[in-house]
């Protein structure tokens, strides 16, 4: 029996056919036709004027801030329950993270929290908000940008997994004054690794694309700024595009994977699955569940591998961890009650139903000690 992986590449589109082209055109490198065609596919996605592809997701999350004015010393608001690279990000851009807790509804940022952040440290310059849409749930955006509207700071949304995500109607990643989208291997679409700014802002967009590629100006060696070379290649490119090409067909999976296991689920005390909020249409990038307790969750994942099914912990708060431990925190305890009780389960799109129905037979033989409290 092979072992069911958590989350890989479904790479059944044209992606052989565009990186033969690169090679055969001799675009491998970081110009190419694929990169203006990515970008502009994302960006009509995403209902946004301007897309600039990047080497990873962090990469332009660090860039966004930096266009959204954010600088050395100054604080962003994040949340304590993300993946590292959103506070890495941050402190990259020379700035502090201020780690705010989520709510329980939702698994993404708390805006009461935020807005309580804000007044606490009215000494200190905070630039931005980063709202991250949690395993493709959308963060409550509308009450998000109350909140960064009343103090005159921008709003970005970290979006890394949540392209194809729906809040009240609209697409994720369009929702705020920037966004950033990662296209990592584990992600509903993947470039093999890759990143999108995404703006409405067209000198917003070109400050990007020009600090993304070492700031050059005019045809000679000469610099108006400290830049990066962070520009998306070709080759990256050529797997995007062909990813998107397919990417309503890929969410399409994604849900009804998702809803099979809701389905399966519902009414078990032992294990819930992730929060769906009125407000939000998820992607189902990476279906998750909770579990009553650590130690249930660590049982699962054993359970899970004894039946050759890959299973996996997820996040875990940051501000609780030594590297981000002497940063300010606005915590309710949520992020550290999440902490070691998710588990993310098998959901690529290309899973057969054989192995779909495979995990709900792990699931049902398996029982947790703890129910389920989720307050
Ligand atoms: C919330 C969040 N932000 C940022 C990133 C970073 O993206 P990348 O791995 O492409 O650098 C990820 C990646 O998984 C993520 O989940």
């Amino acid at each position: 029996m092979d072992m069911i992986p958590l989350a890989i590449p479904d790479l059944r589109g044209r992606e052989s056919e565009y990186l033969k082209n690169c090679v055969d055109d001799n675009w491998v490198s970081s110009a190419g036709p694929y990169v203006t065609e990515f970008e502009e596919r994302i960006a009509e996605r995403t209902g946004r004027k301007h897309a600039v592809a990047m080497v990873n997701g962090t990469t332009a999350l660090q860039l966004a801030l930096e266009v959204a004015g954010v600088r050395p010393g100054d604080a962003v608001i994040i949340p304590d329950w993300t993946f590292a690279a959103t506070a890495n990000a941050v402190i990259h851009a020379g700035a502090i993270p201020v780690f705010v807790d989520v709510t329980w509804e939702s698994w993404t940022l708390d805006p009461d929290l935020a807005a309580a952040a804000l007044s606490n440290l009215s000494d200190t310059k905070i630039a931005a908000i980063v709202a991250v849409h949690s395993l493709g749930h959308p963060a409550d955006i509308d009450a998000l940008n109350e909140v960064s509207t009343a103090r005159k700071i921008p709003l970005i949304e970290d979006a890394a997994g949540a392209i194809g995500s729906i809040y009240k109607g609209r697409p994720a990643a369009g929702l705020a004054d920037l966004a950033t989208l990662s296209f990592n291997g584990n992600k509903l679409i993947t470039a093999g690794g890759g990143g999108v700014i995404l703006t409405d802002d067209q000198q917003q967009a070109a400050r990007a694309r020009h600090l993304s590629s070492q700031a050059r100006v005019g045809s000679r060696y000469q610099h108006d700024a400290i830049g990066y070379n962070y520009r998306m290649t070709n080759v990256n490119a050529a797997i995007g595009l062909a990813q998107v090409e397919r990417l309503d067909e890929m969410i399409a999976i994604k849900r009804a994977i998702a809803s099979r296991y809701d389905t399966a689920l519902s009414g078990r005390a032992d294990i819930h699955p992730m929060p769906r909020c009125e407000w939000a249409t998820i992607n189902g990038w990476l279906y998750s569940v909770l579990c009553g307790s650590i130690s249930d969750a660590e049982n699962l994942i054993q359970h899970m591998q004894d039946n050759k099914i890959q299973a996996r912990s997820f996040w875990e708060s940051l501000s609780a961890q030594p590297p981000y431990a002497a940063y300010p925190k606005f915590l309710s305890d949520v992020s550290q009650s999440l902490s070691g009780r998710v588990v993310s389960l098998p959901c690529s799109s290309n899973l057969d139903a054989d192995q779909q129905t495979r995990v709900l037979d792990a699931l049902s033989n398996w029982q947790g000690q703890q129910p389920v409290r989720s307050a």
